[in-house]
């Protein structure tokens, strides 16, 4: 088959949402229908909850979990289909931003009692910035929950994307009769079942077939159809293009753990989501289906089995075939590596394969060669953007409490910002090491690491740091102000870029106005500094 066919086949997506939204059950669900697995309860949450702050031993387990499902891909109507997980947990969150810069879609699900929250707002704010397509998900209609009209009013407000309804419910909590499918014409009954797959669907000739009365009683017929002449006033038409472009989300009610209105939203996401598509490199736009292959690492992740030290690279094709055992160039290294154990992952079981295509998501066995945003090409020196290392805005300074384990305090440190848990910034003189983190439970899980795996014994003391802002300039003499009156606050990143760790949000304001030659960035890309390589 030639590459263009398996580019068409492909759909890679994720599943976003705030915690608790039902993310993980409808993920079950969507592998039930695709026939990936047999029966409900296979799929295990990999969110820490929200009490878990200091279990470690759950957090390793959940971490563990995560792993294996960090990417699903199962076949459904032919077509081949990566849905890439996320990690539920706030402190997570950088991990999950990562993972969306892998994905051509995303699927936001909602809770209809809570409508909108601060994770779907974040999430949103992401898929934004590089105009994903996104289908809407409303869950939970079994329960009493806020007016579909107010959801969607709230969605447009608060996530700045206009809707579509496709679908439109009758009734919700006890009263919740079904789904009306506003372009097909049909109606799904309701019926509460967690690991029935089938559902009830009849067709009408149109919203004025007396038959619909019938089927769900006369007030509500006349409810729906009221609603629905409503909603073609205030919604534009549903245009494939407007949803491709990320203007106009379609939007979809049903109940996951019900397995209701999961399939309606699975049909229409295999009939309309994209296809892998082109991505923005250090050379210009690269299409999927130019001949040679390359790609990018997003996330890397310890091997569960702490005997093994090696980690798996989660590395997304972006353009050509990859094949199992042929050599491929390590741009940042340099280097031409091959990989004789490339893994897939359909549903719950890893593979080898053989060779892998554009969209698709391999695991690369790591024996520390790989950073986030690391690219492989057949030779070609760009590198792949888009990947985002976020500010940090929690400190803490790393203190060896073992002189005789500084190496393996060293490496752990090393090998664990490498996987983007946290960053590192280095002070000298002094030697301070400080790490940065977007969430705290990352410090929790970094230590609990450092001793299991590297057996290196520290101690963090928080310090207090607004963010890290890194710092541009092109001659010493822009920063002079930063360097007299802030070197204190002054480090260098991994790739030796300068840092500022300002106190407050006050003094990052004040090194601004004094220091206006220089550019504070907040946010880098994870090969900003490749970039800069090429350019000078
Ligand atoms: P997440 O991955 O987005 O964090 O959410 P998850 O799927 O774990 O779902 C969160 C809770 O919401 C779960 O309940 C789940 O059963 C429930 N849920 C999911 N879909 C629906 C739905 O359509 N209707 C209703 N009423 N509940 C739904 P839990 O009590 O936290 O866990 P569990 O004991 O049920 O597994």
């Amino acid at each position: 088959m030639g590459i263009k066919k398996e580019i068409e086949k492909r759909k890679t997506f994720a599943i976003i949402s705030h915690p608790d939204a039902g993310k993980t059950t409808l993920t079950e669900k969507l592998l039930l229908y695709s026939g990936a697995i047999q029966i409900a309860g296979a799929v295990k949450s990999n969110k820490i909850k929200k009490t878990a702050t200091s279990d470690f031993m759950e957090i390793e387990r959940q971490r563990g979990i995560s792993v294996s499902t960090s990417v699903l891909s199962f076949n459904y109507k032919g077509y081949i289909i990566n849905l890439l997980d996320t990690p539920g947990h706030k402190d997570f969150a950088e991990d999950t931003y990562r993972t969306l810069t892998a994905v051509d879609s995303v699927i936001l699900v909602i809770d209809s009692v809570k409508g909108v929250e601060e994770q779907t707002r974040k999430l949103m704010e992401v898929c934004r910035m590089r105009n994903y397509p996104v289908i809407v998900f409303i869950n939970k209609l079994d329960r009493e929950g806020k007016e579909p009209i107010e959801l969607l009013d709230e969605i447009e407000k608060e996530l700045n994307i206009k809707v579509r309804p496709l679908t439109w419910p009758v009734g919700m909590g006890s009263r919740f009769k079904g789904v009306y499918n506003i372009y097909k014409s049909t109606f799904n009954f309701f019926k509460s079942g967690k690991t029935v797959v089938e559902e009830e669907v009849t067709t009408f000739k149109d919203l004025s077939d007396p038959d619909i009365d019938k089927a769900i009683g006369h007030n509500e017929a006349v409810a729906l159809r009221d609603d629905i002449e409503l909603i073609d006033t205030i919604y534009e038409n549903f245009k494939l293009e407007s949803y491709l472009n990320g203007d106009i989300a379609p939007v979809f009610f049903g109940s996951a753990v019900n397995n209701f209105g999961v399939k309606e939203l699975l049909d229409t996401f295999v009939e309309i989501a994209p296809c892998p598509g082109p991505r923005e490199a250090t050379c210009g736009l690269v299409e999927p289906s130019t001949e040679k292959f390359s790609g990018f690492v997003f996330k890397i992740h310890a091997n569960i089995d702490p005997r093994h030290r090696d980690r798996i690279a989660f590395f997304r094709v972006c353009s050509g075939k990859f094949e199992r055992n042929k050599f491929y160039h390590h741009v940042r290294l340099g280097r031409d590596i091959k990989f004789p154990n490339p893994a897939n992952f359909m549903a719950q079981d890893k593979s080898i394969i053989e060779e892998a295509f554009p969209g698709d998501v391999i695991g690369l066995y790591d024996s520390g060669i790989f950073k986030i945003g690391d690219t492989l090409t057949e030779g070609e020196a760009f590198m792949y953007k888009g990947v985002p290392r976020f500010s940090p805005e929690h400190f803490c300074e790393v203190q060896n409490t073992d002189p005789f384990k500084s190496k393996q305090l060293e490496k752990g440190l090393m090998q664990l910002t490498d996987e983007g848990l946290a960053q590192l910034f280095l002070q000298n003189p002094g030697n301070r090491r400080i790490l940065g983190v977007v969430g705290t439970l990352q410090f929790d899980v970094i230590k609990y690491r450092l001793l299991h795996e590297f057996g290196a014994n520290c101690k963090f003391s928080p310090i207090n740091g607004y963010k890290a802002v890194w710092v541009k300039f092109k001659n010493p003499k822009d920063i002079e102000d930063l360097t007299t009156y802030r070197y204190h606050s002054l480090f260098y990143d991994k790739n030796n870029n300068l840092v500022f760790i300002p106190e407050s949000k006050f003094i990052l304001q004040l090194a601004k106005e004094k220091n206006p030659q220089a550019e504070f960035l907040e946010n880098m890309e994870h090969n900003d500094e490749t970039l800069e390589l090429e350019a000078s």
